[in-house]
């Protein structure tokens, strides 16, 4: 694409693993000027020399806390036209929130409310929120449909994405000028397929798939498999992983959808995932199929707050905006394994 768009799209949280996948979509996909905003609590300005790499453009970021609304204003004053935001910036440990309540509930939501004012402020029409599986908690019935009611927040992380759903909702019901898409990531994995970019933990992981990549790379010696006597076909948790690339690319499809006023409704909301739930011993076998070595791993205790089973039926996103995930778990495995492999050990 030749013609540079003079709109921008503002992307909070743009360092971030599902952040900076979907900028190197939006660069790759469309013409918008897209501006991040990253004050790197959980990241690292490197990203935007991988999505150089990888894109070969360079994206600009203002280093802001989000939740300072001054700070915001000011940095946002500068940016040239915005159109849209893409809303990604928040804390995403489960155990850590439990642990640290108040640091999700102020962070989560302060920096959510203070994105929204801006949108107020400026007159942001198209608003995309990362919202997560976590808001409907032990369902009964699968898979789920965007329907399905919320049971109660088995976390305080889960319930900072109830209460965002909420405010956004109410937000948008407020303003005539004001659209948004709620976007309910099941379990996000996998790198770039070049290997270039991929999650990036500052800490010892928690989630399941940086876990194995390190467990392989020798950098944690051994991955616990957490519960093998759950009610599931090989007694482990099922999740619906879904490539990191494939939650970019629908990025940018309910971008184009909320600019081209084709919603329905002032707010939508739509399930991402693929719609095949992996049991856990399932994604580790995948691991070691596309990686060719074995994984030291054991079957443990079951950890706290896990929810057993949980899978989407991604009718509605697939129909609406006409989006398909290209990739299966090997290849999530495969693109993980090449990142960490490129990260080193
Ligand atoms: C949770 C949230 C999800 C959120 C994500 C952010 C729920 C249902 N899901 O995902 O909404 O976006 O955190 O981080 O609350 N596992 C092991 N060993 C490990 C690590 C994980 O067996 O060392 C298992 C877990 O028990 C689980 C699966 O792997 O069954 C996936 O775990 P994880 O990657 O942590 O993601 P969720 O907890 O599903």
């Amino acid at each position: 694409m030749s013609t540079k768009h003079t709109s921008t799209v503002i992307v909070t949280g743009g360092a971030g693993y599902i952040g900076s996948h979907t900028i190197i979509e939006l660069l790759e996909q469309t013409n918008y000027n897209i501006v991040s905003i990253d004050n790197f609590s959980n990241s690292n300005q490197d990203t935007f020399d991988r999505i150089e790499a990888i894109t070969g453009k360079k994206v600009l970021n203002l280093n802001v806390d989000i939740c300072n609304l001054e700070a915001l204003e000011l940095a946002i004053s500068k940016v040239k036209n915005p159109i849209g935001i893409i809303h990604f910036a928040a804390f995403k440990s489960v155990p850590q929130s439990v642990h640290d309540p108040l640091l999700y509930y102020h962070n989560n939501l302060g920096s959510l409310i203070n994105i929204l004012k801006i949108c107020q402020q400026l007159q942001i029409a198209n608003f995309i929120f990362s919202s997560s599986c976590s808001v409907y908690g032990n369902v009964e019935k699968l898979p789920v449909t965007e329907n399905t009611p919320f049971q109660k927040a088995e976390s305080p992380y889960a319930n900072t994405k109830q209460m965002g759903e909420e405010i956004v909702a109410n937000y948008t019901k407020s303003e005539t000028n004001f659209k948004s898409v709620l976007l309910r990531y099941f379990n996000p994995v996998g790198a770039h397929p070049t290997g270039l970019n991929g999650e990036y933990p500052r800490s010892r992981p928690d989630n399941l798939v940086p876990y194995i990549t390190q467990t392989a790379a020798g950098i944690l010696q051994k991955l616990t498999v957490f519960g093998g006597d759950y009610d599931t076909r090989d007694g482990s948790c099922i999740r619906d992983y879904i490539h990191v690339s494939d939650i970019a690319d629908a990025h940018v499809k309910a971008l184009n959808y909320l600019i081209e006023n084709k919603q329905k409704e002032a707010t939508s909301i739509f399930n991402l995932g693929t719609g095949n739930g992996v049991s856990v011993l399932e994604a580790i076998k995948s691991f070691e199929k596309v990686s060719e070595q074995k994984l030291n791993y054991e079957v443990g205790p079951r950890r706290a707050g896990d929810v057993i089973n949980i899978y989407a039926n991604n009718d509605l996103v697939k129909k609406e905006l006409n989006w398909n995930p290209k990739y299966d778990l090997d290849a999530m495995m495969l693109s993980a394994w090449k990142w960490q492999l490129n990260l080193g050990k």
